[in-house]
């Protein structure tokens, strides 16, 4: 079938988005995989950690006494009532158990959410660089995606003031992503609440994506939920993928007002129905249980982080922002990219994340994929002896561009 039968074929909306690129990378390094190649893995974005047995158990518990049918479509109460306490006593939130939705992985709560609310031609400001999702739901959805710039210098941080500057009549939505894949940016206190009060006050919604919350490196977890007077135009997107290992769950949560929360059920109700029985068990497990886990996770990957770029400052023309919060780096290698593809260099991210995968055989994300153009993602939840041996892959490939 040609591109223009094609797109006779298939609605408008599906062609204006793309695969998801780390999805996609997945897909060629499992390929390389397969014909028995021996990758170092920085693509992937999540734990390595296993899920923590009481959570396991608490599913498993749930399994063996047949709590395998339907449930009400936002979640049973008991599950929404551990989101709301566990945010509640870490935040100081204010949300009612009819005010949160329990979702199939925090990204159905961000593609809901946009459904519900994103009309053809409405703005919704995205800072970049930017999960690669964000924009590609925006624009199923109809949305006009409109990109803030940030400055590396200022280690990609989002402030209130460009946000005032991006708004215009037709802003609906504004995202935020703090801590932040792939930069691990965190938004200053002062701008958060700055900008809670924009959005408040002007009637845009604010999207808060949280599912790095409890990875802020720094300080105490900041959420948006503890502005409680701001609850009519946030909503909180929450995941369990990162805080607890549970990638592969598929848990994640929206907290809201009643209105948006009523209306997320409702598009629920007309999809996926209920998360899985079980995994609302081992949600309520993990919420409730010991926070030890967190924490624990919380130190290995600050670890990790500066172990990963004490390792990259030994390649000299990378430079590096320090993350802090996720568990990404996003370092600049511009001075090994050239638009003309002089010297035999990659003319643009793409062709070096392409590269360092077949020539290196390490897996790393394209700045493209986030919006920018002289970056790649490196996931830092490995081995140290695998950092050790991906950065100096990655070292002795660059080596041969130099010169
Ligand atoms: C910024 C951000 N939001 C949301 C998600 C979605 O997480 P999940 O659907 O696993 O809950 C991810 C996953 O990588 C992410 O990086």
């Amino acid at each position: 079938m040609t591109p223009t039968q094609a797109s006779k074929v298939f609605a408008d909306r599906i062609g204006r988005i793309e695969v998801s690129a780390t999805m996609a990378v997945t897909a060629e390094a499992a390929k390389l995989r397969a014909q028995g190649a021996n990758l170092v893995d920085f693509g992937a974005g999540e734990p390595h950690f296993p899920t923590p047995r009481h959570i396991k158990d608490a599913a498993i518990a749930a399994i063996e006494a047949n709590f395998t049918r339907y449930t009400v479509v936002p979640g049973i109460p008991d599950v929404r009532k551990a989101i709301v306490e566990r945010h509640a006593c870490d935040f100081g939130s204010d949300y009612g158990i009819d005010e949160v939705v329990f979702t199939t992985g925090g990204k159905l709560a961000l593609f809901n959410t946009i459904q519900i609310l994103v009309d053809h031609g409405d703005e919704v400001i995205l800072p970049v660089p930017y999960w690669v999702s964000f924009k590609d739901i925006i624009q199923y959805a109809g949305g006009k995606v409109v990109l803030l710039h940030t400055e590396e210098a200022e280690n990609f941080r989002i402030t209130a003031d460009a946000i005032e500057r991006a708004i215009t009549p037709k802003t609906k939505a504004i995202i935020l992503n703090s801590p932040s894949n792939p930069a691990g940016s965190v938004v200053t206190a002062e701008d958060l609440e700055r900008i809670i009060k924009l959005a408040h006050d002007r009637g845009i919604y604010l999207l808060l994506d949280e599912c790095y919350v409890y990875l802020n490196y720094a300080a105490k977890p900041v959420s948006g939920g503890s502005y409680t007077w701001a609850k009519e135009h946030l909503v909180i997107l929450g995941s369990l993928s990162k805080t607890y290992s549970m990638t592969g769950w598929r848990a994640g949560y929206a907290l809201a007002s009643r209105q948006v929360t009523a209306n997320l059920s409702k598009l629920q109700s007309q999809s996926t129905s209920n998360t899985a029985s079980m995994v609302q068990k081992a949600a309520i497990a993990a919420l409730s249980g010991s926070q030890q886990c967190v924490t624990e996770f919380r130190a290995e990957f600050i670890e990790l982080r500066d172990y990963m770029l004490a390792k990259l400052a030994t390649i000299p023309g990378i430079t590096c922002t320090r993350p802090e919060g996720a568990f990404y780096v996003y370092p600049n290698l511009s001075a090994f990219i050239d638009p003309s593809g002089k010297g035999g260099r990659p003319r643009n991210t793409l062709e070096l994340g392409s590269r360092l995968l077949h020539e290196a055989h390490v897996v790393t994300v394209p700045g493209e994929a986030f919006g920018t153009d002289a970056h790649i993602r490196l996931s830092y939840p490995v081995t140290r002896e695998n950092i050790d041996e991906g950065v100096r892959r990655i070292g002795d490939f660059l080596d041969k561009l130099r010169g």
